[in-house]
């Protein structure tokens, strides 16, 4: 059995990633799967442990979307329910199991000192914490955690299987954790994750694939597509061919940046495709925002291709897909809530083979294993920049005019948080063209223009985020110099919604 892999079984919701996220950190791999996830499914992974984890749905705890493989439970590999995984199990071994929502109070006791608690508070890990408490144990377990009569954890010594109602400390510094308790006294789980171990391993197994075959990758200017870069250009070296496609939806001078960097820092092969007529024709009178996203999804592999034929045989492209891409776009267990340019807007008679060397990082990682592979702070730590670029910056129908005002407010934005010496505090911030016209004065005299929108979140992953209350004096700077510098604005707006409810991008 591998000791280096656990695997995370997501019963519901957005939960499983965090924890993902925390036990990486602790310096163990994890995989995320979904809850349909069979029992050889499991065995080809060959974790030395698994958990099961999910959100509930405290309106309805009655609902069971995909019953959970029951064979799974017999692996007789170490087994932890958290929250909906412990729902889970108890319902898969017993469905008369009656669970009602408690919030745990100081008289929950442990029944025994489980070694599941050795060495933990209650008090830092379950008390006034949220639950799903069962009713009873199902056959072959014992109650470790008394609330109230009602059971909040449980354990199987036969079938080495451990489930809390709640959810336990994911704090990686903690030296006893319940989690920490699962992970290296239960399931003897060694710490043999590293990122450099990573880096090393995919630069490794994308030779292996790829061998002396063509690639080429699309670069966006942003982090992802920059790391998938330059991790392949370290296994594939020459045979790798960037291919920028300017689509006229980038920010001001970013086309010059990224042909500089990777040209003269990383002496990369790198094609530059002027195809702003060409984007923008395509967009014309298209306004619906999945459809923008797929005109430019698929637009950009119809250029790809075009360049790529002019190659000669190329076999690869590189996506700078990440595991949040890949979870947002959908999965049986999460909705759609965008089709990202990397993932779903791929058009399906695409010609090439795919490579996607971060599809297993979320963005923090991507920007550890960046550094790793010696990328330049500067180009690792860039806040994110949407492979659809400003076309999904200007609602509605997308002009030269609305791109020029988004590209203009955009830069002195950016600008001006620089010089407050809030670049690299605040996670992401871009300006959008909501496409509201509204009526203003301007020497005297009566306007009717855009408004802009200020966009800037606190975030880890963009899996949620924070709106950043950047200081007023520093609002009041950049609003004022964008109605006098950009022609057409005469209203600024500052946008104080988190994710969720609202998305970072508008479109
Ligand atoms: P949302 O708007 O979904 O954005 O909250 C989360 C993060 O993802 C970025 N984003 C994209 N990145 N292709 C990308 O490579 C896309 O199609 C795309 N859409 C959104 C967004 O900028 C934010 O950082």
């Amino acid at each position: 059995m591998n000791k280096e892999k656990i695997l995370i079984i997501n019963t519901g919701g957005h939960t499983s990633q965090n924890l993902a996220r925390k036990i990486r950190e602790i310096g163990i791999y994890s995989e995320v799967v979904f809850k349909d996830i069979t029992k050889e499914g499991v065995m080809e992974i060959d974790p030395f442990a698994i958990i099961l984890v999910g959100d509930v749905n405290f309106n309805d705890l009655k609902s069971i979307d995909v019953a959970l493989d029951k064979e799974i439970l017999n692996l007789n590999i170490p087994i932890l329910g958290i929250m909906d995984g412990y729902k889970t199990i108890i319902e898969s071994l017993d469905d008369a199991a009656v669970f009602t929502k408690e919030m745990l109070l100081e008289d929950t006791f442990k029944i025994d000192d489980d070694i599941l608690f050795k060495g933990v508070s209650l008090y830092e890990e379950a008390i006034n914490k949220e639950a799903i408490v069962s009713d009873r144990n199902p056959s072959g377990f014992r109650s470790i955690l008394n609330h109230e009569g009602k059971v909040a954890a449980i354990h199987s010594t036969d079938k080495n299987i451990y489930g809390i109602s709640f959810f336990p400390s994911y704090d990686s510094n903690a030296k006893r954790t319940i989690l920490k308790n699962f992970l290296f006294d239960i399931s003897k789980g060694e710490k043999s994750w590293s990122m450099e171990k990573y880096a090393k391993k995919a630069v490794l197994d994308i030779k292996d694939k790829v061998k002396d075959k063509k690639v080429i990758v699309g670069l966006s200017g942003g982090v992802d597509s920059s790391v998938a870069a330059v991790l392949v250009h370290q296994a594939v070296k020459d045979n790798l061919t960037c291919i920028f496609v300017d689509h006229g939806l980038l920010r001001k001078d970013e086309g010059d940046f990224v042909e500089d960097v990777f040209t003269k820092r990383f002496s990369m092969n790198l094609i530059r495709v002027d195809a702003k007529d060409r984007f923008l024709g395509k967009l014309k009178g298209v306004t619906e925002p999945e459809e923008k996203r797929k005109v430019i999804g698929e637009e950009f592999i119809r250029v790809f291709e075009e360049e790529a034929s002019k190659l000669g045989d190329v076999e690869y492209l590189v996506q700078g897909t990440i595991y949040s891409d890949v979870i947002e776009s959908g999965s049986k267990n999460s909705d759609v809530i965008k089709s990202h340019h990397n993932v779903g807007g791929l058009p399906e008679d695409i010609d090439f083979k795919l490579l996607e060397p971060l599809k297993n990082l979320f963005k923090d990682e991507v920007r550890v294993l960046g550094e790793e592979i010696g990328i330049p702070k500067d180009l690792v730590y860039r806040q994110p920049f949407p492979g659809p670029g400003l076309g999904i910056r200007v609602l509605g129908e997308i002009t030269e005019e609305k791109l020029y005002i988004v590209k203009e407010a955009d830069h002195i934005l950016r600008e001006e948080i620089k010089l407050a010496g809030l670049d690299q505090s605040i996670w992401q911030y871009f300006a959008a063209l909501p496409n509201i016209k509204s009526v203003g004065v301007t020497d005297g005299k009566r306007t009717y223009n855009h408004a802009i929108a200020i966009r800037a979140v606190h975030s880890v992953d963009g899996m949620t985020s924070n709106w950043a209350r950047i200081p007023f004096d520093v609002l009041d700077k950049i609003s004022s110099r964008i109605v006098h510098e950009v022609e057409g604005v005469n209203r600024v707006l500052y946008d104080i919604t988190s994710k969720p409810p609202s998305t970072i991008e508008w479109e």
